[in-house]
C-alpha cells in the first residue's frame, strides 16, 4: 500500500503504521502544499530513503519528455518512478524512456479504462494507476476494468503492477484489491479507516477495562 500525499507530516505519520511502502503525489496533490516541486520532492525523499512518484507534466511529447529528463536529472536515484499519463502523447515519451532510459522505473496514470491499461502494459510500463472512485462517479465498473487487466497481464506474462487510485472510501479500496490489483495507493484518512473500527476499539476497551481488574485481583491476591 501507498500513500497517496505531499504532506510530510501525513507521511510521516502513514509509515507509523507500518503498511505503507512509498509515497505518490500528482501536481495536484503538490499544489495544495504551495512549496516550490523540487525542494518538495526532495524533502519527500529523505522521509525514510522512501519510493517517491512523481508525475511528469507537459501537453506534448516533447515537453513531457523535457519535464522527465529535468526530473531524473535532479533526482538519479532508484527510488523516484515517473508517472506518464496513458495518453497518445504519453505512449510516445514511455516509448523514448524505454529505448534511452530503460532502468527509468514508470507508472502509467490517469487510467480509466482496461484498453489504457492494456496499452500502458504493453509499452513496458512497471505499474499501472487505474482511477477507481472517478471512474465510478463517470458510471465505469472499475472492478471488471481492474479485473480485465489483470486478465490479459497474467495471460501474456506481462510484469506490470495493478496500483488502485483515486478513492473515497476503504470499502473501494478492498473491492479493488479483490478484482485484481496488485496494491494500492490512499490518502491517509482512508488509510486509518482500514483500522480504526468503532466495534473493535469498544472491544478493546473493554478488555482494557477486565485487565485493570484482573490486575487488582492479582495484587490482592499477593497482599
Ligand atoms: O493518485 C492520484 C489519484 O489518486 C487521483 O485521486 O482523489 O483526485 O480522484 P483523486
Amino acid at each position: 500500500m501507498y500513500i497517496d500525499s505531499a504532506n510530510e507530516k501525513e507521511i510521516v505519520e502513514a509509515f507509523e503504521y507500518g503498511i505503507i511502502k512509498g509515497v505518490t503525489t500528482n501536481p495536484t496533490i503538490l499544489l495544495k502544499e504551495k512549496k516550490e516541486r523540487l525542494k518538495q520532492i526532495e524533502s519527500i525523499l529523505r522521509i525514510n530513503n522512501t519510493t517517491l512518484f512523481v508525475q511528469i507534466l507537459g501537453d506534448t511529447s516533447k515537453e513531457m519528455m523535457n519535464d522527465a529528463l529535468f526530473i531524473l536529472n535532479n533526482f538519479s536515484k532508484d527510488n523516484l518512478i515517473l508517472k506518464i499519463p496513458i495518453t497518445l502523447e504519453g505512449l510516445k515519451v514511455i516509448k523514448q524512456l524505454r529505448n534511452e532510459k530503460k532502468e527509468v522505473k514508470i507508472l502509467g496514470t490517469a487510467i480509466y479504462s482496461a484498453n489504457q491499461g492494456i496499452a500502458a502494459g504493453i509499452a513496458g510500463v512497471d505499474f499501472v494507476a487505474p482511477y477507481v472512485n472517478r471512474m465510478l462517479v463517470n458510471s465505469i465498473d472499475a472492478y471488471l476494468e481492474i479485473s480485465k487487466m489483470k486478465e490479459y497481464f497474467s495471460n501474456h506474462e506481462i510484469n506490470c503492477q495493478i496500483m488502485g487510485a483515486s478513492f473515497k472510501n476503504a470499502n473501494q479500496v478492498s473491492e479493488a484489491l479483490i478484482s485484481g490489483a496488485d496494491t494500492v495507493t490512499v490518502p491517509l484518512d482512508i488509510l486509518k479507516q482500514f483500522a480504526s473500527n468503532d466495534l473493535a476499539i469498544h472491544a478493546v476497551e473493554v478488555f482494557n477495562q477486565h485487565g485493570k481488574e484482573l490486575n487488582n485481583i492479582n495484587e490482592m491476591g499477593n497482599e
